[in-house]
């Protein structure tokens, strides 16, 4: 049986590409796809989730969330994404379905999660605001939440600040909400995803995989988001996508997270290792097989999409 998910995102190039994956993958069916302000606000997120759905042909809902954090102003990263979040990359889209909700993305959480004959697993890649007033509004979906596989935070370091990881520095208050919850954390931060290098040479693959190759390529020419190696590409949302397709590549351990939400260590995700933690904080990947998942997942998109 496949997974049931919601993705809650910020798209977003590496954003973009983890959706992308997320809804090819066999093991996976995405039931609902919920933005939020982020990387870029939540006009240009909004659309770049409904362009991607129709780009791939899906009748995926989308429903639009907050364009503001909690309480802080939204920080964006328009820098490694581009002013519109993709980029210079325009979508071509065959035909235009109507995939817009009218209800805000928390209703329709709300219903999704309620509706679910199968606990729900919650895939958040953006700041974790729609989450937070969610869990605030409807804490009953909590019953029916599997497990929460996240993007956000780091154990050691940050990349919007010397301690803060991006999704987590833009919306501290919300990030220590979902944290505090009793709920269970798939915590892939900076540790693993930095490690998840993704080269000039792979992309050259995959550009030869039809129109979504081309994406692919596309996106990451304006994709200023380097890992640890010189030359090479973190694409940090689609290590939740491949941990929920292939988790025996990953390791990690047992801890409770708590988020700095004042000052200047604000975003930060303090970790502390214990087996009675409500979070599996996400350390280590099989570098070279998250490759050639990443190669052969974009083959299998290219040749189910025909184009
Ligand atoms: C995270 O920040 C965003 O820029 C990316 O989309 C990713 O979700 C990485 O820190
Ligand atoms: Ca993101």
């Amino acid at each position: 049986m496949k997974t049931p998910i919601i993705i809650d995102t910020d798209p977003g190039i590496d954003d973009v590409i983890a959706i992308t994956a997320a809804i090819f993958a066999e093991e996976l069916d995405v039931k609902l796809i919920t933005t939020v302000g982020g990387n870029v606000g939540i006009k240009n997120t909004t659309n770049n989730a409904v362009n991607l759905v129709n780009f791939l042909g899906k009748d995926i809902p989308v429903a639009k969330g907050a364009d503001q954090p909690l309480l802080n102003k939204l920080v964006s990263a328009a820098k490694v994404h581009g002013e519109s979040g993709v980029g210079g990359y325009q979508f071509e889209v065959k035909e235009n379905r109507t995939l817009l909700s009218s209800k805000h993305a928390v209703e329709e959480l709300r219903k999704a999660i309620l509706n679910s004959n199968e606990p729900i697993t919650l895939v958040p890649i953006g700041p974790l605001t729609n989450i937070a007033l969610l869990f605030k509004m409807y804490p009953e979906v909590k019953n029916n939440i599997k497990e929460i596989v996240l993007m956000g935070g780091a154990v050691k370091g940050g990349n919007r600040t010397p301690v803060a990881e991006f999704n987590m520095f833009v919306d501290p208050h919300a990030a220590k909400i979902v944290f505090d919850e009793d709920v269970k954390i798939i915590m892939c931060g900076l540790d693993v995803t930095l490690q998840t290098r993704i080269s000039n040479d792979d992309v050259k693959k995959i550009e030869g995989y039809g129109k979504v190759g081309e994406m692919v390529s596309q996106l990451l020419s304006g994709y200023d988001s380097p890992s640890t190696a010189a030359d090479e590409f973190a694409i940090h949302d689609l290590c939740t996508i491949i941990y929920l397709t292939r988790p025996e590549l990953f390791a990690g351990k047992r801890a409770t997270v708590n988020v700095v939400t004042e000052g200047d260590a604000s975003g930060c995700t303090l970790t502390h290792y214990n087996e009675d933690g409500n979070v599996h904080v996400v350390l280590d990947v099989d570098v070279e097989e998250f490759r050639s998942e990443f190669i052969a997942t974009f083959k299998k998109v290219h040749e189910q999409l025909g184009y």
